[in-house]
């Protein structure tokens, strides 16, 4: 579908603003769940940027994602203090039980997974977070939680 007008809506709400391109980035996959290909162009028009600078961008923040999202987004934490709780070897089985690497979402929509760095629960390590709700200690039983 096409996403122009309200690109060019957060576009014009973000005009004047100093270092636009992140809050537009942001604003644009609140809208949509991600940032279309076809928004890289209007916003490098936009803020006469070229578009491998936006891609650029896009690709270097883990928060962006260029695809839509499954119906379910669990995020594990890849930092120092949960690796150090076994972070690597559970993120390892999770991704054997749904079948996906990072930033790739399983065949039939159902979940997303993407790595993040520290969510503040360093504590109850490995942290991870579903939908946005944050888990401690997760291990690969948190795939049945994204099961439907
Ligand atoms: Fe994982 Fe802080 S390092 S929550």
């Amino acid at each position: 579908q096409d996403h122009s007008d309200r690109i060019a809506e957060i576009l014009e709400a973000h005009q004047g603003l100093e270092g636009p391109l992140l809050p537009i980035l942001h604003a644009v996959q609140e809208a949509f769940g991600y940032i279309p290909e076809a928004a890289v162009p209007q916003i490098a028009k936009a803020l006469m940027l070229s578009k491998a600078e936006v891609h650029g961008v896009v690709s270097f923040y883990h928060d962006f994602r260029s695809k839509p999202a499954g119906r379910h987004v669990l995020k594990l934490c890849r930092a120092e203090a949960c690796q150090t709780m076994g972070a690597d070897a559970v993120a390892d089985r999770i991704k054997r039980a749904l079948g996906i690497g990072w930033h790739e979402t399983t065949s039939d929509g159902r979940v997303t997974l993407e790595p993040v760095f520290c969510l503040g629960l360093c504590a109850c390590g490995p942290a991870a977070m579903v939908d946005g709700r944050l888990v401690g200690r997760v291990d690969e039983s948190v795939c049945a939680e994204v099961a439907k």
